[in-house]
C-alpha cells in the first residue's frame, strides 16, 4: 500500500486543516442525514470494546450502516488478544478481515501498538489519555450553537481526565481559549501548558467560570477509576450559580454519561442552556466523517465489478 495510513488516535498529530475539514464534513452529513451517501459501501468496521459503552457504540454501528457499511463488534475478553495473542498479531489479522478498526481500551499505548502494525486504520473510542472522537463532537456543537468555537472561552470543571487531556491537545488546532478549573491536588504540572498560553489552570471554579462561553464537566470518577472519593470535587459542581458567571448566552456540554447531582445539577441540564443531547447526537455525523477521512484513500477496498463476475 502506497497511501499514508490514516489512523484517528491523537488529535494533536492531526493537521488542524484536517480537523477543520472533518468538522465540515460532519456539518453536512448531518445537513444529508435523510439520505446518507453510500460512500463506506461494502466496507467493515471491526469495533473493541473494552469498557462500556452507549454513544460511542451507537454513533459507530450506525454511522457505518447508513453509509453503506457494516459492523462486528467484540470485547476483548472474547477476542485472543485478552489471552496470550499478542497485539502484532492481532493487527496483521485484523487488517486482513476488515477495512478499520475502533477500539475502546484503558491503555492508550496499546492503540499506538496496534496501529503501529495494522495496515488499516485505527480510530481511538477512548483510552485513558484521550476521547478524540467526542472533542470533535463537542466542537461541532459549539459551530452549530454559538457560529464558531476560534476565540470563544471554554471553561472545563472537575478531574483532569481523557476528555479534558483531549480539550488540551485540540485547543490550538482550534484556537478557542481553555480555562480548566481541576482541584489542586490532581492537576498536571503546568509546565504542559507553557506554549500554550491560550489554555490556563486554576483550582479556582467561579474564576474559570466568569465570562465563559461554554461551560464543560464530565464524572468526576471515569471508567476504571471506581472506588475514588468525590470529596476533593465537590467545589467543581456545575449549579446555575456557576452558569450565571459565564455569559449570558453560555452553553453547558457534558459528554455523558451523566451523574446527575454530582458533578452537575438537574436545574442547569432543565435549561435551555443544556445542549447534552445535540452533543450526543453528534457524535452519529462526526463519526460519519472520521470514518470517511480514514476510510477515504486506505486503498484496502475493492469494489466487485458484476460483469466481470458474470463474464
Ligand atoms: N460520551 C461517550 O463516549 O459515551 P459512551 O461511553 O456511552 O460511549
Ligand atoms: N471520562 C469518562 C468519559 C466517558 C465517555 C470516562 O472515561 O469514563
Amino acid at each position: 500500500m502506497t497511501n499514508t495510513i490514516r489512523h484517528f488516535i491523537n488529535i494533536n498529530s492531526i493537521p488542524a486543516e484536517t480537523l477543520q475539514d472533518i468538522l465540515k464534513h460532519s456539518h453536512q452529513l448531518k445537513k444529508n442525514k435523510f439520505t446518507p451517501p453510500q460512500i463506506l459501501e461494502g466496507l467493515s468496521l471491526a469495533m473493541i470494546f473494552d469498557k462500556r459503552s452507549t454513544r460511542t457504540r451507537l454513533s459507530f454501528e450506525i454511522a457505518m450502516k447508513q453509509l453503506g457499511g457494516h459492523t462486528i463488534v467484540m470485547t476483548k475478553d472474547e477476542m485472543q488478544l485478552g489471552g496470550s495473542e499478542s497485539v502484532e498479531d492481532t493487527a496483521k489479522v485484523l487488517s486482513r478481515f476488515v477495512d478499520a478498526v475502533m477500539i475502546r481500551i484503558s491503555d492508550h499505548k496499546l492503540v499506538e501498538e496496534l496501529a503501529s502494525h495494522s495496515s488499516i486504520p485505527i480510530i481511538n473510542a477512548l483510552t485513558n489519555d484521550s476521547h478524540p472522537c467526542q472533542i470533535m463532537a463537542d466542537i461541532m456543537t459549539i459551530e452549530e450553537k454559538l457560529g464558531s468555537v476560534e476565540g470563544k472561552k471554554l471553561a472545563w470543571f472537575g478531574d483532569y481526565n481523557n476528555v479534558a487531556k483531549t480539550f488540551v491537545q485540540a485547543a490550538p488546532k482550534f484556537g478557542y481559549e481553555l480555562s480548566l478549573a481541576i482541584p489542586q491536588d490532581l492537576q498536571p504540572s503546568a509546565d504542559l501548558f507553557k506554549n500554550n498560553p491560550q489554555i490556563t489552570m486554576g483550582s479556582d471554579a467561579q474564576l474559570a467560570a466568569k465570562d465563559a462561553d461554554v461551560i464543560i464537566t464530565d464524572t468526576w470518577v471515569s471508567m476504571g477509576q471506581e472506588g475514588k472519593s468525590i470529596e476533593t470535587f465537590l467545589p467543581y459542581r456545575v449549579t446555575p450559580e456557576l452558569m450565571a458567571l459565564a455569559k449570558p448566552h453560555a452553553i453547558f456540554m457534558h459528554c455523558m454519561p451523566i451523574h446527575r447531582g454530582e458533578e452537575v445539577t438537574d436545574e442547569v441540564l432543565n435549561t435551555p442552556a443544556s445542549v447534552i443531547y445535540d452533543e450526543a447526537e453528534n457524535r452519529l455525523h462526526v463519526q460519519k466523517a472520521i470514518l470517511a477521512y480514514c476510510l477515504e484513500n486506505s486503498g484496502v477496498h475493492i469494489h466487485s465489478n458484476p460483469s466481470i463476475l458474470i463474464g
